[in-house]
């Protein structure tokens, strides 16, 4: 028997010791969450993406009456800029989240099938994503989505 311990590190930065451009692209993913279609979770996510061309995406989740036809805010945000531009990496995704009035104190963290889908896009520009989470009281930056979802199932994983 052996036991392997994975572990995931990021940093955590109060809001105001973020560079210009970090700050800019929360900015924008806190702007999205008024657009939120969240009637039956009253849980707003904003999501704002950066690509390697300056581009800049933005997106929040879109609830439906059948549960899991809804999507969310991250996939939401990437899918339009992949659609988009589909030869450009993914530099940077911002998220924040807004419920009963305010933004949460401390950041959410993507599910795990937002999770899957940003690792496709980080696998197959073969380009880190820096992910931002943001809450009042700190900010999350994770280097990239391997950070996020240790163990992973990816293309290579098919090659058996
Ligand atoms: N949601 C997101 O948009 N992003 C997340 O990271 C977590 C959850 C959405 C899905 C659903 O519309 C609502 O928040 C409650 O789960």
């Amino acid at each position: 028997m052996q036991k392997k311990t994975v572990e995931t590190s990021f940093t955590i930065y109060n809001f105001e010791e973020l560079t210009a451009s970090y700050q800019d692209l929360i900015n924008k993913a806190k702007e999205q969450v008024v657009k939120a279609y969240a009637p039956y979770s009253g849980f707003h996510v904003g999501a704002a993406i950066e690509l390697a061309n300056g581009e800049i995406f933005a997106g929040s989740n879109q609830e439906n009456s059948a549960y899991p036809s809804g999507l969310c805010a991250e996939r939401v945000a990437m899918f339009y800029a992949n659609a988009q531009f589909p030869d450009v990496p993914v530099k940077t995704i911002a998220i924040a989240a807004f419920t009963n009035g305010n933004f949460m104190p401390e950041p959410i963290t993507p599910c795990g099938a937002c999770r899957q889908v940003l690792l496709e896009t980080e696998m197959r520009f073969e380009k880190d994503i820096n992910i931002l989470l943001y809450g009042t009281q700190s900010v999350y930056l994770i280097e990239n989505v391997r950070q996020l979802l240790p163990l992973c199932f990816e293309k290579s994983s098919l090659q058996g």
